[in-house]
């Protein structure tokens, strides 16, 4: 692939333990809380690159296309010290030729807008990253009636119901979550009409994508992984619109950081009653 410097050279980044392990370094050294397998799936849900210099891996990027017209980005990490000479931007050129024609949104730290504002991404919200250790009877159970755990024969219609909230089709990541966590939907009178996810991810738990019609919806999906998570570190990823963020607090989950949603193009056309109230992750969208 293409060269920055002499010395730098671009690779796809790989599902091999080395490959994995570097973009462990990576994330480290910026201070962010991946683990390994948060890396591998990252990895095996999207496509990669690695920039190299005398063998070390010095930067990474990665984008996962949902179908022709949309994809996210993220995983943007230039170690400390080799930020400044351009590397970041070259990774995100190598990114958008790959996703070509899609729409393209990612989540920015401050640091990186004017990276992406310079490839015409534009702010269109912020999110707020939610997190603390869940005490014990946070959630009363009866509120939680409607909530019961997924079975198999609920996942086209949680799919679907993804599809239409998120614009695009998600099945593989919400497969492999499926594989490595747990899904609660919440139903009534037969009808499904809500869904939320809880996975291994970071210093504990995430919960997301929490996918509902309404705010209280959502709140209740949330509770049942409050109720089963007591004791445990759980991460709630919301937008600024999502009228969550008092609520999240007041359970015990302060929020600790924002970023800044920024698309490139014009983002698939959400359909259906349902919004999404907790990302899957930064990255996932
Ligand atoms: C954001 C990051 C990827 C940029 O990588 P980089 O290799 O340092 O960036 P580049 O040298 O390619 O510079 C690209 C543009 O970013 C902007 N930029 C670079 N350093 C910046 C800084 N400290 N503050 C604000 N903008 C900055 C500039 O607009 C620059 O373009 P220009 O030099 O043509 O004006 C890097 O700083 C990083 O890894 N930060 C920590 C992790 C992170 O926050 N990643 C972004 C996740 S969305």
């Amino acid at each position: 692939m293409n060269s920055i410097q002499p010395s730098v050279t671009l690779r796809p980044m790989t599902g091999e333990a080395g490959d994995l392990e570097s973009a462990l370094e990576l994330s480290r050294a910026v201070g962010w809380a991946y683990r390994l397998d948060d890396w591998r799936v990252a990895q095996s849900l999207g496509q990669g690159i690695l920039a190299e210099e005398n063998g070390q891996v010095i930067a990474s990027a990665i984008c996962w296309p949902y179908g022709d017209a949309f994809a996210t980005c993220g995983s943007i990490i230039v170690a400390p010290a080799m930020q400044g000479r351009g590397l970041g931007r070259s990774l995100l050129a190598h990114l958008l030729q790959s996703t070509g024609s899609r729409a393209v949104m990612l989540n920015s730290t401050a640091v990186g807008m004017r990276l992406y504002e310079s490839f015409g991404f534009e702010a269109t919200g912020t999110v707020h990253q939610h997190l603390g250790q869940v005490s014990a009877g946070t959630a009363d159970a009866e509120r939680g009636r409607w909530v019961r755990k997924a079975n198999a024969e609920d996942l086209q219609t949680l799919l679907q119901m993804d599809r239409q909230a998120f614009g695009a089709d998600r099945r593989r990541m919400i497969e492999e979550f499926n594989l490595i966590g747990s899904i609660a939907v919440i139903e009534r009178a037969g009808d499904i009409q809500g869904y939320a996810i809880c996975r291994p991810f970071g210093l504990g738990q995430v919960v997301g994508p929490v996918i509902a019609c309404g705010a209280e919806d959502a709140k209740l999906l949330i509770e049942h992984f409050l109720r089963v998570n007591a004791g445990q570190i759980l991460r709630i990823d919301t937008g600024g619109d999502s009228g969550l963020r008092d609520w999240l607090t007041a359970q015990g989950l302060l929020e600790v950081s924002s970023v800044t949603t920024m698309i490139r193009g014009h983002r698939p056309q959400i359909t259906g009653p349902h919004r999404i109230f907790a990302l899957a992750s930064q990255s996932f969208g």
